[in-house]
């Protein structure tokens, strides 16, 4: 049986991971071949493959990105099933392995109702997706994001500023959650929950009053409860949606007007998606990576690969679909206990 890999959408740490792990054990175990498809459904509906044995995957679970290239290239405007099922045919590729985010699987799904051979393997840095506990690249993003704060932390704490850390999550506050709560930020702004300007200055000038240098971690999603949407400036991305980033340099002029405190804003933006996946991301994601050769080898077209607490599990990718794994209330409220 000959398998064809895709990393499509915005990459993630642990991406190559997955890659790896799924061509040693097609290989070691199950006699199966490999081949890579270049940048996401471009390379299915463009044709255009790259050898997948052993010796391109070695050694490459730790580096970040993804050997395969990816783009947000829709299949549906590249030909749709009918192109690539021909792809396939001309290559003697019998399923493929799609690794991918919502726009991914949705893809994916609709091929597998008109029989192209798919399982899916989810990844999104937001944690986003709602059947699956966690998805890879996650947890790094957690940690870069941890680790920028420290640092503003230590500058703020020198010249006695109120800092702003925007990192991403277009939908979701999971990775502003984790990291505000690590690196012990006085507010965490998730675009779950819309907030006032004044709540925000009432933390700020607690915080302050304490002889603190005020850290507010920002999603880049978040909303003022005066805000219609999310703040966007830099047009609309291959899918229509607008791009985000730059609600830290809003909120901070805003906060400096009000409490005279000098307010710096910093925006993380894609340095939370590159390098070095976390030794928890590379398990997860070696993991997904063989039990998506599992699902090839029980026929399991139309599911994809899911944590479910410690489990890796098998779900239909309609589960992963058109419901946003959203940070829960009490989550939230349990976190604003120590803000200020
Ligand atoms: O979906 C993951 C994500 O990192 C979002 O948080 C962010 O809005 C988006 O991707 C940015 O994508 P791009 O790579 O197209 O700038």
């Amino acid at each position: 049986m000959s398998i064809g890999i895709l990393t499509s959408g915005g990459d993630c740490p642990g991406l190559n991971a997955v890659i790896r792990a799924a061509v040693l054990t097609g290989t070691k175990l199950h006699d199966l071949e490999f081949v890579g498809f270049r940048n996401g459904w471009r390379g299915v509906v463009e044709g255009d493959l790259m050898e997948l044995g052993r010796p391109q995957v070695m050694g490459i679970s730790k580096q970040g990105g993804t050997i395969l290239g990816s783009s947000r290239t829709n299949p549906f405007e590249g030909g749709g099933v009918p192109r690539v099922a021909e792809v396939m045919e001309e290559n003697g590729i019998d399923a493929i392995i799609a690794i991918g985010g919502e726009g991914t699987l949705a893809a994916a799904k609709r091929l597998t109702d008109e029989g192209i051979k798919i399982v899916g393997v989810p990844k999104t840095i937001d944690n986003d997706l709602s059947a699956t506990d966690y998805t890879f690249g996650f947890d790094t993003a957690v940690q870069i994001a941890t680790d920028a704060m420290d640092r503003l932390r230590t500058t703020g704490d020198s010249h006695g500023r109120c800092m702003v850390a925007e990192v991403m999550g277009r939908h979701v506050g999971w990775i502003a959650l984790h990291s505000g709560m690590a690196a012990g930020a006085h507010a965490i702004l998730i675009p779950e929950r819309k907030t006032s300007m004044d709540q925000i200055v009432e933390w700020v000038e607690s915080a302050r009053a304490r002889g603190r240098a005020p850290l507010i971690c920002v999603a880049e999603g978040f909303q003022l409860d005066t805000m219609d949407d999310a703040h966007s400036e830099r047009g609309l991305d291959a899918f229509g949606r607008p791009r985000l980033g730059g609600i830290g340099d809003q909120l901070a002029p805003e906060i400096e007007a009000r409490t005279g405190i000098e307010t710096r804003a910093t925006t993380l933006g894609h340095i939370q998606r590159g390098g070095t996946p976390s030794a928890y991301d590379r398990v997860l994601a070696t993991r997904y990576g063989m039990a998506a050769v599992n699902s090839i080898l029980e026929g399991h077209w139309g599911r994809m690969v899911a944590l479910r607490g410690t489990q890796i599990v098998h779900v239909p990718f309609e589960d992963a679909l058109g419901r946003l794994k959203t940070v829960p209330e009490a989550r939230y409220d349990e976190a604003a206990v120590l803000f200020g």
